[in-house]
């Protein structure tokens, strides 16, 4: 299921084989290609990547010289995109929950267009960013996606209007509407689902004298696992019509794609450290876990990385895989087939692990709090 072959794996690999694990790899050419792919898929759109989903100022420096503009989170995310050059035009905040010194900094910084889901957010923003272009976050349902979003996210059922209302009486501008259709999203139709959502709701503020300019289909693209998926191309076949049908001429696009640019795109390299036998299961602790990049595998999050190994010519069989922390909830896969011979030394390579790996380490531009010891001299 991922895209590259076991032959371009061992060409990625080349330079780096001597490297000590565990370390990812990151294609710059399918990255590139990636980018390419989602500009000409969405030609009038813009194309924000969700820099969540990996933060590496180098993939973000491919993005941006393809042309690509960005989804934030934080003033940190935004820091990083600035030592690169990228302007603030090219950048929309559209974490619904903003920190709000993040809020002036960006503001100050140059950023005008914000989402937000509450009236508390926009109280912040009116009072941090007045004037600004803000963007409704609306429910929608999530249904196709392995990582629903939609509990956490979103104005209540029903308050868009007033919520709007509400942004222009604070000397807000209305902007747009966005959504979010949950990460992983393999059915296409849930973005035209959303879409058949918003639309009675930008019908309703119009005939309030609200005229918004965007729609922001947010991201949900889905990378390579183990499963077949939607290319990113079938996904806009089934949002522009719907787009044209619901909206015309009125709605400008945005798109936000995070796992579907980047997931493909890494390869993370791996030792195995020890073997056992534990009940009716052969356990593999690699050199690399849940704690340090591969979170998603976790039981909670439950993503199945295609795993592969470089030993030949013996049967597949399951291994449950663990990292090298002494946490019990350590366990990146329940079922990796490897070749039963596998053991102390070997090196597996987890693949699509580009999105939500790497960027774990600063997650959403924000790093660790302080920590203050007291009762130290
Ligand atoms: C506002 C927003 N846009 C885009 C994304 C990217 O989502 P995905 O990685 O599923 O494409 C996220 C992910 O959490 C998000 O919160």
């Amino acid at each position: 299921m991922s895209p590259h072959t076991y032959e371009e794996i061992q060409q990625l690999l080349q330079t780096n084989r001597q490297l000590e694990t565990p370390f990812l790899i990151l294609d710059g050419q399918l990255l590139r290609a990636n980018a390419r792919r989602f500009r000409a898929a969405f030609p009038n759109g813009q194309v924000c990547f969700a820099v969540k989903a990996n933060n590496d100022p180098r993939v973000l420096q491919i993005f941006h010289e393809e042309g690509l503009h960005f989804d934030v989170a934080s003033w940190g995310e935004i820091q990083t995109l600035a030592n690169l050059g990228v302007p603030a035009s090219n950048m929309v905040f559209s974490a619904p929950t903003k920190l709000p010194r993040d809020i002036a900094r960006a503001y100050k910084f140059g950023i005008h267009r914000f989402a937000f889901d509450t009236r508390i957010e926009l109280d912040k923003l009116a009072s941090l960013a007045p004037g600004s272009n803000v963007i409704g976050r609306v429910t929608v349902d999530n249904d196709g996606s392995h990582w629903p979003l939609e509990r956490k996210f979103g104005i209540e059922p029903g308050q868009e209007l007033d919520l709007f209302l509400y942004a222009n009486q604070l000397g807000l501008n209305p902007y747009g509407l966005t959504f979010h259709v949950g990460s992983q999203n393999k059915d296409p139709h849930a973005w035209v689902r959303a879409l058949e959502r918003l639309h009675p709701i930008w019908l309703a503020l119009e005939e309030n004298g609200i005229h918004l300019s965007i729609i922001n289909t947010g991201g949900g693209f889905p990378a390579h696992f183990n499963e077949p998926v939607p290319e990113m191309e079938e996904i806009a076949a089934a949002i522009l019509p719907a787009l044209e049908r619901l909206f015309g001429q009125k709605a400008g696009l945005i798109v936000e794609p995070g796992r579907g640019l980047v997931g493909d795109a890494g390869i993370m390299a791996a030792t195995v450290i020890n073997r056992a036998r534990r009940g009716d299961s052969d356990w593999l602790y690699l050199d690399v876990g849940a704690f340090h990049g591969l979170i998603e595998g976790m039981d909670f999050f439950g993503f199945q990385y295609p795993v592969i190994s470089e030993r030949q010519g013996e049967p597949l069989v399951p291994f449950v895989l663990s990292g090298p922390t002494c946490d019990s909830a350590d366990v990146i896969h329940h079922q990796a087939m490897l070749p039963s011979g596998i053991g102390y030394g070997d090196r597996v390579y987890v693949l699509t692990a580009g999105a939500y790996s790497n960027s774990l380490e600063k997650y959403n531009g924000m790093g660790f709090p302080k920590t203050i010891v007291t009762g130290i001299d």
